[in-house]
């Protein structure tokens, strides 16, 4: 399998950080994917035991270690390193942990890697590409989050599984916050094109109700903590998540994808990180679409956008 031109550094070798390099890997996203991490036995032990497994996977390479010099002309790098959520912790009460982490680790990148894109996945992502937008200093576009591609994920997943639809034939985007406060656009969400108001089940009666719709957006809202509850963190989908962004960068796809960056102006929003459908491609993030919502869905925006500029300013961001 032909692995798309470039090189990935994945920063952190924890669960996520070696989940996005196996993802990475497996769907050939990057021709070169470097792991780093602080922990030099861990990411020697995960790089090893990615490489055993690269007969089965396409052209990409695995490497990885200590150094931040690895970071040498890197075309995207993904930031996974930080404290992970534990039971039942929101992504905020990280914040000031994980943009300590990031004050160390981001210049260091840059030294290396200055042309680079940078993805943001260490939560809470949102607040974190504000502070890493901060101290990077580069384009909007080339700072920015995996945001809710995640939970765009889960939410797709949720709904072609109760129709029996495909969930590649599913257009619902999560948006705002990663974390509590984000909500699902219903204005727009479509299923094989049929707006979703319009679907109905095998009785005929209405498949998605309100209460069925709220239903859906509190599964996708509070599915990181029953993951996290029963295995102790989130990896696999995340993993896959960051790989996808990783191929609409280098492949140049402008692919629609709902990632998170600092709005500057797009709906009344300004200096805050939250997730919009977004075009990704060379260069990272070449426009932020402001699709159309309602009173109610404009009303969740902007409470997403205050709960993460109050926890940019606690940081000082
Ligand atoms: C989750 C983590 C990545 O939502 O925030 O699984």
């Amino acid at each position: 399998m032909a692995a798309h031109a470039g090189k990935l550094v994945v920063v952190g070798a924890g669960a996520v950080g070696s989940s996005v390099a196996y993802a990475a890997l497996i769907r050939g996203s990057a021709r070169e994917v470097v792991l780093t991490d602080i922990d030099e036995a861990k990411v020697e032990a995960e790089v090893l035991d990615l490489a055993h497994g690269t007969q089965f996977t396409g052209a990409s390479s695995i490497t990885g270690g200590t150094d931040t010099a690895l970071a040498a002309g890197a075309d995207i790098v993904v930031i996974t390193a930080g404290a992970k959520q534990r039971p039942g912790q929101s992504r905020l009460e990280l914040a000031g942990t994980n943009a300590r982490i990031l004050e160390r680790l981001l210049p260091a990148m840059l030294e290396h890697a200055p042309d680079a894109v940078y993805v943001l996945v260490t939560n809470p992502c949102d607040v974190l590409t504000v502070a890493a937008q901060s101290i990077a200093g580069l384009p909007a576009g080339r700072v920015f989050a995996s945001g809710t591609v995640l939970d765009t994920s889960r939410l797709r997943w949720l709904l072609g599984e109760r129709i029996g639809v495909s969930r590649a034939s599913v257009h619902a985007y999560i948006v705002g916050e990663h974390g509590d406060t984000e909500f699902p656009l219903w204005t727009c969400a479509t299923i094989g094109g049929v707006p979703l108001r319009d679907w109905v089940g095998p009785d005929g009666s209405a498949a998605f109700t309100p209460d069925v719709l709220d239903g859906l957006a509190r599964e996708v809202r509070t599915a990181a903590y029953r993951v996290i509850a029963g295995k102790g963190a989130t990896n696999y989908a995340i993993g896959l998540s960051a790989a996808r962004i990783v191929e609409a960068v280098l492949g140049r796809e402008d692919a629609v994808l709902p990632v998170s960056t600092v709005l500057d102006g797009q709906y009344g929003i300004r200096e805050v990180a939250l997730s919009l459908p977004s075009v990704v491609g060379a260069g990272g993030v070449r426009r932020v679409l402001e699709v159309p919502m309602d009173d109610g869905e404009l009303a969740r925006l902007s409470h997403s956008a205050e709960a993460l500029r109050a926890s940019a300013q606690s940081l000082g961001y």
